[in-house]
């Protein structure tokens, strides 16, 4: 057995002695903490944890944590990391006045990026995606969601699924993949829409069970794409194929996308930027977590989502990237938390356990993941010296991850 021991810890962040599966109301306001603590990895899990008087003597590695806080691997429940290409000319067609929805109605936007990725071999697509995951995984991330939604074809999507079901067996964290055939009507359908829906429900959806490619399935639910009576033929047709659905809701506007994914069982409706009191009584009383993705609005401009509203309510807010090439190119997850701090009025502690605890649930890894708990798996991050978990959204600019462990080792960047 392979022992590892980080001493003199300054605060060990997100503790739990009792396991909870998701935080909300009174507990979100609430991060467990222990100073000047010790913990303890047995292979590849948390052993034990607790103040340095009761710190063991020996294992087989010891790291010193002086100064500096550990906190449980960032949980991202929301990206788009396998794309093609940056789109680097729309982000300047948008400081000089374009909107996101006018480049995404002349064949910019999502169908910029499907023409590119159908261009691109699968060997391409994984390389780069690969970086992609290495980079966030440097930044503090210990669990991940990606989703399809570039090819918009039977052929590429599949294609996108299969670098994920590659990058599964590469990765050090675990993924869960989900299935966005529904992202955007592509091109050659434009002037058939109901064509491509049937193809996604009987051509894609099919594949995409048959081959064991998907956890869930996505539809981007908003003005300009796809309307919740869509939304929802797709999502029960993916229940069907053992797809639970989790969806792109009220982000252009407050056109039903929460009510739809309720109504159909979502483990997650994401953005929410444009919701009201009837939303957020919805989401109150039902099972499915508000993802919010700052990181979005910031680049977009657009307003961010009620999260104050939503935290009062006695919501489960959950926080992840979205990263993906046209709404939010980064998956740098501290920032995120910065952002939910900065802009939608969160503590520190609801940030972070929206981006920790709250994520994991909405990656159905609760059980392993989100929190310093022994039994969980030993995904965690040692911060450069900081004193508060207030540092972490404070020092906006900088990344407080300085060592990465992953499976209970120190994870250095390939
Ligand atoms: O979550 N809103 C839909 N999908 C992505 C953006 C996709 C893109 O522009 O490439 C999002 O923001
Ligand atoms: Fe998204």
């Amino acid at each position: 057995m392979a022992t590892l021991l980080i001493r003199n810890i300054g605060l060990l962040v997100q503790t739990e002695k009792r396991r909870r599966s998701v935080v909300k109301g009174e507990d979100i306001r609430q991060l467990p903490t222990v100073s000047e603590a010790f913990l303890l990895i047995e292979n590849d899990r948390i052993a034990a944890f607790g103040p340095m008087e009761r710190c063991p003597e020996r294992a087989d590695t010891v790291l010193d944590a002086t100064g500096r806080m550990v906190f449980p691997s960032w949980c991202d429940a929301h990206t788009h990391l396998v794309f093609a290409a940056p789109r680097d000319e729309e982000f300047v067609d948008r400081i000089r006045g374009l909107l996101y929805e006018e480049i995404a109605q002349r064949g910019g936007g999502i169908l910029n990026s499907a023409r590119r990725l159908r261009q691109m071999s699968e060997e391409a697509l994984l390389e780069s995606a690969w970086q992609r995951l290495c980079e966030v995984i440097a930044q503090g991330t210990g669990a991940i969601e990606i989703k399809s939604g570039y090819g918009l074809s039977v052929e590429s999507e599949l294609k996108m699924l299969r670098v994920i079901r590659r990058l599964k067996v590469l990765s050090p964290i675990p993924i869960k993949a989900t299935f966005l055939g529904a992202h955007a009507v592509p091109e050659e359908y434009r002037t058939r829409r109901n064509d491509y829906i049937d193809l996604v429900i009987h051509q894609m959806l099919p594949r995409v069970a048959e081959e064991g490619l998907a956890e869930y399935c996505d539809v981007f639910c908003d003005r300009g794409f796809f309307t919740p009576a869509e939304t929802e033929r797709i999502l029960q047709a993916a229940w069907k194929y053992g797809l639970k659905p989790r969806i792109h809701a009220n982000e252009l506007a407050n056109s039903g996308g929460v009510q739809v994914g309720v109504a159909n069982g979502a483990l997650s409706v994401d953005h929410l930027e444009c919701v009201g009191p009837e939303e957020i009584a919805l989401l109150r009383d039902s099972a499915t977590l508000p993802t919010l993705l700052p990181g979005c609005a910031f680049f977009l401009g657009i307003p961010y989502a009620p999260a104050r509203e939503m935290l009062n309510a006695g919501l489960p807010v959950v926080l992840a990237s979205d990263y993906n090439p046209g709404s939010a190119p980064s998956g740098r997850m501290s920032f995120v938390v910065s952002l939910a701090c900065i802009q939608m009025k969160m503590l520190p502690e609801e940030a972070i356990n929206a981006a920790t605890l709250n994520g994991a649930r909405a990656l159905e890894l609760e059980a392993d993941y989100g929190s310093i708990a022994v039994g969980k798996k030993a995904n965690l991050f040692i911060t450069r010296p900081m004193t508060s978990v207030a540092q972490v959204p404070y020092f906006f600019g900088t990344d407080p991850v300085e060592t990465v462990i992953l499976n209970g080792r120190v994870w250095k960047k390939p």
